[in-house]
């Protein structure tokens, strides 16, 4: 894989407060392409976040999992586009008028003709058979993430959020053009935190993934840069 690509396909994850996410910001700007801003920044520091990460060069993934109304999820998802994020996320759970709405959201936010993308989460990887079996599903969480991928292929959606283990089913499943993004990312010999079923950076791209997401272990390091850079060359070495 060419060095660009490399540094294309990862998001890093900035879960932290806003000193400390634009000191990240400072120093990845120029290696890094991506940056993910989740529920907790974006509820403390709002659009303009997006826009300081925006100013810095990099492409935002917002990362804030609609899920409502259809009406509701329709204004949130332009709003959250207008924010000049290219990512979006949705809970698939919504069904497939939401997933729909969500679609429409972007595309009456779009600029140039340029929409933002948005991407289904179908079963959150926190949940078990048994969390499931307490919301009254039945089937397995494989079964379920199968479902709500193909509802959210056939409402517009841009793809799915998974682990990277069902990477290369989801591909599969999906085609080559969908995008396939997954966290649960580790580089060899990091700390796994709370994330068990993890892969390394090349094996969840070799699945099948069109973006890892990789936070603790870039943001948490010494020298954050020089671990974004020593992913980077992985996959180049890898792939
Ligand atoms: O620090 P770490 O690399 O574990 O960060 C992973 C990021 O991906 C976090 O922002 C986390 O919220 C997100 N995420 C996840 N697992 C999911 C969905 C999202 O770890 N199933």
């Amino acid at each position: 894989m060419l060095e660009t690509d490399a540094r294309d396909r990862m998001i890093v994850a900035i879960d932290c407060g806003r000193e400390r996410a634009l000191e990240l910001a400072d120093a990845l700007s120029g290696h890094a392409t991506w940056l993910k801003v989740g529920m907790t920044l974006f509820y403390a520091e709002g659009p303009a976040i997006v826009d300081e990460f925006r100013k810095r060069g990099f492409k935002v993934f917002l990362d804030l999992k609609l899920h409502d109304i259809p009406h509701q999820v329709r204004g949130a998802a332009e709003a959250a586009a207008r924010t000049g994020a290219d990512l979006l996320t949705i809970h698939g759970l919504g069904a497939g008028a939401m997933m729909a709405a969500a679609r429409e959201g972007v595309e009456a936010a779009a600029v140039d003709g340029g929409r933002a993308k948005v991407i289904a989460v179908t079963v959150l990887t926190s949940m078990d058979e048994e969390a499931l079996a307490q919301i009254g599903l039945t089937c397995s969480a494989a079964e379920e993430a199968d479902r709500l991928a193909a509802l959210a292929q056939a409402n517009g959606i841009d793809g799915v959020v998974c682990s990277p283990q069902e990477a290369a089913h989801m591909r599969e499943l999906l085609g080559e053009d969908a995008l396939v993004v997954t966290p649960g990312v580790r580089p060899v010999g990091a700390a796994l935190g709370d994330q068990s079923r993890v892969a390394t950076p090349s094996e969840a791209i070799a699945r099948g993934a069109s973006h890892i997401v990789v936070g603790r272990p870039v943001t948490g390091a010494n020298d954050p840069v020089a671990a974004f850079d020593a992913i980077v060359a992985e996959l180049v070495e890898n792939l």
